[in-house]
């Protein structure tokens, strides 16, 4: 049995902290283990009536039984990820990778001073682009010569190896998404790294010979925050009139919203390597079809949506969220296809 591994397919935010959180409980999943940028991504995980817009911890923690780890090629806020350990009581059994990256103050303040990152990009100002520009100059602070972290330090890849040759699940959770990838995204306007299935895998320590699933997410209505080329973008009005209207989890920005788009879906999946994909809010393509489980709920609108959206990637869509709670989805894997 392989690792699971999850991943934007547009402009990021497509909803990876639902899923991720819905599939740790329904498979009681062992590790968790969260890869891409760092806390520049905000993951909404809504469950048992409590929301969190988690910006270091793995969605997957509302399943106590994982272990949840920050990966090698992460990098770690230690003021952000403290916070979070509080706030989510995950102490005992979080660990961070000794080889992270490390943000420091004079990151998040070159990011706000510079006219280009803060304006023109439109950078979350998080000091994420500025550490990694410190890690390729090889002069970055690691995980490992930060006190307050010593607590929490592990090897990532060994801990994953071991999950595995025991048999037990793993999911690997991505952040951002496709279209803010450094190398296949809309460059300029995009983040720091790549943000496809194999760079998550790479910022794991999970090699591609030791993953069984790549699920690609997408939403129905892409949204984009910052800067930037956006195909289908609608104006606001138009989404804020047809109820579609979202905020960021990190920044609090408007989100841009726009239709769902095909070839950008297709192109994705291919990258990615998409061997399923899950489409979120389909409460959003038709209201009556909000908190449904079953297939059979879903209105003959939102069903062809769905072949549509299976036509343009070429890739069968095994998870279907039709809320923001975590119980919200028809999961369609293990043989409940239609
Ligand atoms: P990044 O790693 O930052 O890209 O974030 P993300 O993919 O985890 O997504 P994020 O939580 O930032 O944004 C998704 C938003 O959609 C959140 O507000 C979720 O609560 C919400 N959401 C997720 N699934 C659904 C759904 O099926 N329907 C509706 N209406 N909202 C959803
Ligand atoms: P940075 O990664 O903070 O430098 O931001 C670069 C661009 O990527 C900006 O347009 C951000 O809005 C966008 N971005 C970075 N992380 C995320 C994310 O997790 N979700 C959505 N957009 C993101
Ligand atoms: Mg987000």
């Amino acid at each position: 049995m392989g690792a699971t591994v999850v991943v934007g397919g547009y402009f990021g935010d497509e909803g990876k902290g639902k899923v991720v959180a819905y599939l740790a409980q329904r498979d009681r999943v062992h590790i968790v283990a969260r890869g891409g940028v760092g806390p520049n991504a905000g993951h909404t995980v809504d469950v048992a009536g409590e929301k969190h817009g988690v910006r270091m911890i793995p969605s997957g923690y509302a399943h106590l039984g994982s272990r949840l780890l920050v990966g090698t090629g992460v990098l770690v806020d230690p003021r952000v990820f403290l916070q979070e350990v509080e706030t989510l009581k995950v102490r005992g059994r979080v660990g961070v990778d000794e080889r992270c990256g490390v943000i420091e103050e004079r990151h998040i303040q070159y990011e706000q001073g510079n006219e280009f990152m803060a304006k023109t990009i439109g950078s979350t100002q998080s000091g994420c682009g500025s550490a990694n520009a410190d890690r390729v100059l090889r002069i970055a602070r690691l995980a490992h010569q930060v006190p307050e972290l010593r607590d929490y330090l592990t090897d990532v890849p060994r801990e994953l190896d071991g999950a595995l040759r025991a048999g037990k699940n793993v999911l690997v959770e991505g952040t951002q998404g496709f279209g803010i990838s450094l190398y296949y995204g809309t460059y300029p306007f995009v983040t720091s790294k790549d943000t496809s299935a194999s760079q998550i895998l790479a910022d794991v320590g999970l090699g591609p010979t030791r993953v069984e699933h790549v699920v690609v997410i997408f939403k129905a209505f892409p949204t984009r925050v910052g800067q930037g080329p956006f195909q289908t973008e609608i104006p606001p009005e138009e989404a804020q009139k047809r109820g579609i209207e979202e905020y960021g989890t990190v920044t609090g920005r408007r989100r841009r919203v726009g239709l769902w788009d095909g070839a950008m879906a297709r192109y994705s999946a291919m990258v990615n390597g998409a061997t399923e994909a899950a489409l979120t809010g389909l409460d959003k393509v038709d209201p009556s079809c909000r908190g449904a489980k079953r297939l059979e709920e879903l209105s003959p609108a939102v069903k062809e949506f769905v072949r549509r959206a299976e036509a343009d990637t070429g890739v069968p869509f095994t998870l279907l969220s039709t809320g923001p709670e975590v119980s919200e989805i028809i999961d369609l894997r293990n043989g409940g296809r239609r």
